[in-house]
């Protein structure tokens, strides 16, 4: 069963796997140390060691601070800094990594008012397991900067924070704070909402609340404030506002620099008034329901040079907004994200736009052609039209003026590349996305000539050619490789590959011969691998030891033979990711092996079907317990069904999508605050192409055993029946003998059930009455007999699906049961082919085990990912780490392109 997938979801899937693995533990305090000269004065360091005592440092992070002689001078101690004579402290900098890896916890002890001068606090990062913003931090006379980003505080945001009237800039973003008590704490004062506090602050310049869970601002009751004239940056994403919070931007309209107001809950059109803002430079509503065009004051915004409004609902035609924007705003708009809209019409002729260097404009519904005029940007470098309705040719016109390009995305549409043969390319690309483009038959040479590549994707671009030279020499750069579904054709064993590589697809190609070369990439951050239906042979060789982070293996359907390698079970005692095993359609002999049991305890998806597999299932696979999808069909196993898979938990769990997750290592404590679930699941189903089915409705549902065409024997385990969840269980052809579970019928989520071509000797349980099946039964039963259960839903199935069960009576079957025939009804029994292959049958069961491949990528996606990006710090980190790498700014993009995932640091100080 391969696994191919359209660029962006593996594009997706791919940056979170990038991020996991740029997770080092090994980061400190990132602060400096002291000032040296001054001597601290002695109130303050006494003040100092009484803070330090409250607090828990397991990590040894204040070594520095203490009472010895050499260490007295507390301005020379970690993360303190003191004015000069006297040495008062001035600024106490604990911030921790933004990993967490070493975070200070415990109390904060109010001996730090001891600090008159304190005008700096930093104590972001740490983990102050939810405890509340001390009120004492109100208290700080001269603090100009307070920083608690992502430091794990709850409660409610302290209403004294409102007397820091020196304070500049404030950012307590991504804390866990509780909106409901909020309001409630506030109203014992004569305040009534977050944004009272923010109002008595005159002299605020920064202000950053994002993920904070704020409520919606109350409408216009903010009329008696003297607002702060200095106020340049708010970033209020990831909260709850509501279109009432731009009645309150403008009292700041003349100072505003930039807005960040993503992933909140705007809606409507946006309001004319904000063009009066006439120092904006950059405004992000990403992810929000705003509607309609942008206002026609935008244009006039002459500072204007980043406007991100992806993921809305904005439609007209994009030309209407490039004419609004041709105001002053042309010339210093460098950015303009409308991805994720509704927006139609062609792409219009952006060359008056003299700075514009990025565009994206995926996923919109825009048709026509890619205009020549874009070959006049010189400064372009990203340009992004993905996933819409385009046509036509790309050719050198578009092209060779863009010396500064450095990414492309053309995927998902309808494109041409037809460039010249001896096209000198002035650009060397970093990220070329071009799924799906026409780029064939020949494997394009300009490609050859881009050395600097991290991310190359040309899968299904009609290429049919032998692998060029260049494979054998990938730059070095290479991070990420897709040329699945071409025709590319060339001994696999050629190809250089360079040792960082993180993703490797070649899934249906051509490429034949062994795969050991594949052992060169040493890097140690593979974390997805997919080299299937190809032509590829031999054993597959043992170097999964560097392959520690894998996550996906799929080399189905090829000719493999051999042993299934135990260096795959010998990860065990390194930390494990791999869910998801494909290694169906090939010629793999010997055992199933017991070790996968114990080697790759979080698996969620094994599939060895269609293999020469023999031997009884083993006992340790029982210890899967995070397993979904177990398909061991088409082999030659034998022996009994092990009693056990009752273990298989994840199957019996209620549907939701994570109870698979928990259990790794990364994800053990991020396995809650699953709300909204379904939200991600709709988005993640956007990203898929061309697949018929609904994922959506059957996403996180799906459970399957498929145990068919083997050679078991002895009884059906009682066992099975406590797989509450189970959707598709096939034990179809094999010997087992005995009576079919009475229990069976609790198996209420079943779609598709055979048991065909079995013993079996009893008649259909009673409780099988009771199963609401919504699709078609799908239900073969051999070699049963008495009556069907009289229950509505299996008297609806088609005669058909009771096939082969030539002593079954009552509805649906036309054959009466014995004393309830009617004279004129036929006494003869139907002919019921038990011979033959349910066609129908098989057709549903394809239609599941086809979704159940796209699920094997949501599920190895989502059960690393989403938890992550539940836990805000992580999200907070994730989206860091992206911006700060240039190379990954396209990743963030796309990751932004899925609901609440934009949420994104602002200002990190
Ligand atoms: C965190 O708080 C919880 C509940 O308030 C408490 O049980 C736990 O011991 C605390 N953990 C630490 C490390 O202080
Ligand atoms: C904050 O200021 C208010 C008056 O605006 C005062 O009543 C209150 O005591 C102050 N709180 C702190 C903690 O200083
Ligand atoms: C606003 O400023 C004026 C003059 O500085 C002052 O009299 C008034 O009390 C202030 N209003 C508020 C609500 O702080
Ligand atoms: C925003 O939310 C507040 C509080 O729920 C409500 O009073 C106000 O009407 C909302 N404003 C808009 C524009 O929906
Ligand atoms: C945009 O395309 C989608 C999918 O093709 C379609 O459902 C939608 O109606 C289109 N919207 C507009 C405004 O054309
Ligand atoms: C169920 O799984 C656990 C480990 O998850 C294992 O210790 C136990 O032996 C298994 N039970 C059976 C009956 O195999
Ligand atoms: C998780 O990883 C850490 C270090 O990477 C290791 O010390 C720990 O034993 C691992 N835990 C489990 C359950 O694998
Ligand atoms: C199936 O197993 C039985 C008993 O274990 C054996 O006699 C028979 O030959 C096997 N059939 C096949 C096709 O392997």
């Amino acid at each position: 069963m391969s696994m191919i997938m359209d660029g962006r979801s593996l594009r997706l899937l791919h940056a979170f796997l990038m991020f996991l693995q740029h997770l080092n533990p090994a980061l400190g305090f990132i602060s400096g140390v002291g000032d040296a000269n001054d001597r601290c004065i002695e109130r303050e360091r006494q003040a100092l060691l009484e803070f330090r005592k409250g607090l828990v440092d397991d990590y040894d992070m204040l070594s520095s601070w203490g009472s010895q002689d050499q260490k007295k001078n507390c301005c020379k101690w970690k993360g303190v800094h003191c004015s000069k004579h006297p040495g008062h402290v001035l600024e106490l900098d604990l911030r921790g990594d933004s990993e967490k890896t070493q975070p200070l916890s415990g109390k904060l002890s109010s001996s730090l008012l001891e600090l008159h001068h304190l005008s700096s606090l930093d104590l972001s990062y740490n983990d102050f397991n939810m405890s509340q913003i001390p009120e004492f931090l109100g208290s700080f006379n001269n603090l100009k900067h307070l920083y608690l980003l992502e430091a794990e505080f709850g409660g409610t945001i302290p209403y004294e924070l409102g007397n820091l009237s020196h304070l500049e800039s404030i950012d307590i973003s991504a804390n866990n704070f509780n909106n409901v008590a909020n309001l409630q704490w506030l109203s014992h004062f004569e305040a009534y909402d977050w944004a009272d506090i923010v109002n008595r602050l005159p002299y605020l310049t920064s202000l950053s609340l994002s993920s904070c869970d704020l409520p919606p601002i109350a409408p216009s009751t903010h009329t008696h404030f003297n607002y702060s004239k200095s106020l340049t940056i708010v970033a209020l994403s990831d909260n709850h506002q509501n279109s009432s919070i731009f009645q309150w931007l403008l009292n700041f309209n003349t100072s505003l620099v930039e807005i960040d107001l993503s992933s909140n809950q705007l809606r409507g059109s946006i309001p004319d008034a904000l063009g009066k803002m006439n120092s904006l430079e950059s405004l992000n509503f990403d992810e929000n329901q705003l509607e309609h065009s942008i206002p026609k004051s935008f244009g006039n915004i002459c500072t204007l040079s980043s406007l991100s409004l992806s993921n809305n609902r904005l439609s007209g035609q994009l030309v209407e907004f490039i004419n609004i924007l041709s105001g002053c705003a042309k010339n210093s708009l460098e950015m303009l994200d409308l991805s994720l809209n509704q927006i139609t019409g062609s792409l219009p002729n952006f060359s008056t736009f003299s700075s514009l260097k990025i565009i994206y404009d995926g996923t919109n519904n825009l048709t026509g052609t890619v205009p020549k005029g874009i070959g006049n940007l010189h400064q372009l470098e990203v340009f992004c039209v993905s996933n819409n309705s385009m046509h036509g040719v790309v050719t050198e016109v578009h092209l060779s003026n863009l010396s500064n390009l450095w990414s492309l995305d053309l995927s998902l549409n309808s494109l041409a590349l037809q460039l010249n043969k001896e096209w000198v390319s002035p650009f060397q690309l970093r990220i070329i996305y071009l799924s799906s483009c026409k780029l064939g038959p020949r494997f394009p040479s300009w490609l050859q000539t881009q050395w600097n590549i991290s991310i190359l994707d040309i899968s299904d671009t009609g290429i049919s050619d032998k692998i060029p030279k260049w494979f054998m020499e990938l730059p070095p750069t290479l991070q990420y490789l897709d040329v699945s579904s071409n025709q590319l054709e060339g001994q696999f064993s050629h190809i250089l590959f360079p040792s960082k590589m993180t993703l490797l697809s070649i899934a249906a190609n051509l490429f034949l011969g062994t795969i050991s070369s594949v052992c060169k990439i040493t890097g140690g951050v593979l974390n997805f691998l997919d080299l299937s239906g190809n032509l590829l042979s031999g054993e597959i060789p043992d170097c999964f030891m560097h392959w520690r982070k894998l996550v996906i293996l799929d080399l189905s359907g090829n000719n493999f033979s051999g042993k299934i390698p135990t260096s795959l079970g010998s990860l065990s005692r390194l930390q494990i990711l791999l869910k998801f095993v494909d290694l169906g359609n090939n010629g793999f002999s010997g055992q199933v092996p017991g070790w996968i049991g114990e080697g790759l305890p979080v698996l969620n998806i094994l599939i060895l079907s269609s293999n020469k597999l023999s031997g009884s299932i083993p006992f340790e696979l029982c210890w899967l317990k995070y397993l979904r999808i177990l398909d061991l069909s088409l082999n030659d196993i034998s022996g009994n069904i092990p009693q056990c898979f009752n273990n298989f938990t994840a199957m019996a769990q209620k549907g939701d999508f994570y109870s698979g997750i928990i259990g790794s290592n990364y994800t053990d404590s991020y396995a809650y605050d699953y709300e909204g679930v379904e939200e991600y699941v709709d988005d993640a189903t956007i990203v898929m192409k061309g697949r018929e089915l609904e994922y959506r409705k059957y996403l996180g549902l799906l459970k399957i055993i498929n145990l068919a065409h083997n050679n078991l024997t002895g009884k059906l385990p009682g066992e099975i029946s406590s797989l509450l969840e189970l959707v598709v269980l096939n034990i179809s052809k094999n010997n087992l003998i005995g009576e079919i579970p009475q229990m069976i019928g609790q198996l209420k989520q079943l779609q598709s059930l055979d048991m065909s071509r079995n013993q079996f000797s009893n008649e259909i349980p009673s409780s099988m009455s009771r199963v609401i099946f919504s699709k078609r039964l799908g239900l073969v039963l051999h070699n049963l007999s008495g009556k069907i259960p009289s229950g509505t839903q299996l008297q609806s199935f088609d005669a058909a699906d009771f096939t082969g069960n030539w002593a079954l009576c009552g509805p649906p079957l036309p054959n009466k049961c014995p004393g309830e025939e009617t004279p004129n009804q036929s006494d003869q029994p139907t002919d019921h082919d038990g011979n033959e292959d349910n066609e129908k049958d098989g057709d549903e069961f394809e239609k599941w085990f086809f979704a159940a491949a796209g699920f094997g990528f949501f599920i190895g996606f989502w059960g690393i990912c989403g938890p992550l990006l539940f836990k805000s710090s992580w999200r907070g980190a994730f989206f860091l780490f992206l911006d700060n790498t240039k190379d990954w700014l396209y990743a963030t993009k796309l990751a932004m392109c899925m609901k609440r995932l934009r949420w994104k640091f602002k200002n990190q100080g």
